[in-house]
């Protein structure tokens, strides 16, 4: 679970400052989108190192799943029956959530490849180039609420992800807590901040 969530964020990372050329221009956009498909040409033909990140993504969010399932399934036979009454934990929105949350951020990749790479689910359709994908999407309103909700809770997921994950991996101890908490939080808030400069920026037209 931490490995593959590692690998995503990883990604994300990457894939939030490439977003920003968004407010570089079409031109920029574009060029840049164009470049994900060519990088290390002409060594690596074609989209080479775009299906690698693909396969790789892929392999990630399987695995993730997986993980998930069989944490569930091994929570479940260690309780078989429900508790008579559950008494209030200290747990967070987020540690409750992170099941819900995952499917939700899962549906919400399925949907965002249909419309900002296929172009299937977008007003633009196929032909038009990303800049135009972009700016349509997030003109509307619904698709745009869909997005800022999926963030959001792409954020809790986060925040909570890297503590279970700095937990999995030995990095944490009581002392540290407290710490790493901290950046689970700045680091989650930096990341969706980012990722929510682009709709916000098209809602309130910096970018059209
Ligand atoms: C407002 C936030 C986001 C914006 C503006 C955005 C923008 C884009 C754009 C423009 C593309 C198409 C790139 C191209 O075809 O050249 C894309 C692809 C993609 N995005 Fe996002 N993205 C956002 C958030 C996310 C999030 C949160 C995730 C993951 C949880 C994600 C995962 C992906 C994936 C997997 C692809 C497909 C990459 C490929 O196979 O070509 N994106 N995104």
């Amino acid at each position: 679970m931490a490995v593959s969530g590692i690998v995503m964020v990883l990604y994300l990372i990457v894939h939030m400052i490439g977003n920003l050329k968004a407010f570089s221009g079409a031109e920029a956009f574009n060029s840049y989108s164009g470049w994900i498909r060519t990088v290390g040409n002409p060594a690596l033909p074609g989209a080479t190192t775009l299906w690698v990140i693909r396969i790789v993504l892929l392999v990630a969010v399987v695995a993730h799943f997986w993980a998930a399932i069989s944490l569930w399934r091994q929570a479940k036979r260690a309780r078989p029956q429900g508790y008579v009454t559950k008494k209030p934990v200290a747990q967070s929105y987020a540690s409750r959530t992170m099941r819900w949350g995952g499917v939700i951020v899962g549906l919400f990749i399925v949907y965002h490849v249909l419309d900002l790479t296929l172009g299937v689910a977008n007003p633009e359709g196929y032909d038009s180039t990303p800049y135009e994908r972009l700016v349509a999407s997030f003109s509307n309103p619904f698709a745009t609420a869909f997005y800022i909700i999926a963030l959001v809770l792409l954020g809790m997921h986060l925040r909570h992800g890297i503590w279970s994950a700095t937990q999995t991996l030995g990095q944490s101890n009581k002392r540290r807590e407290r710490t790493v908490n901290a950046f689970a939080l700045v680091f989650s808030v930096v990341l969706i901040g980012g990722f929510l400069l682009t709709p916000f920026a098209v809602l309130f037209g910096v970018i059209d």
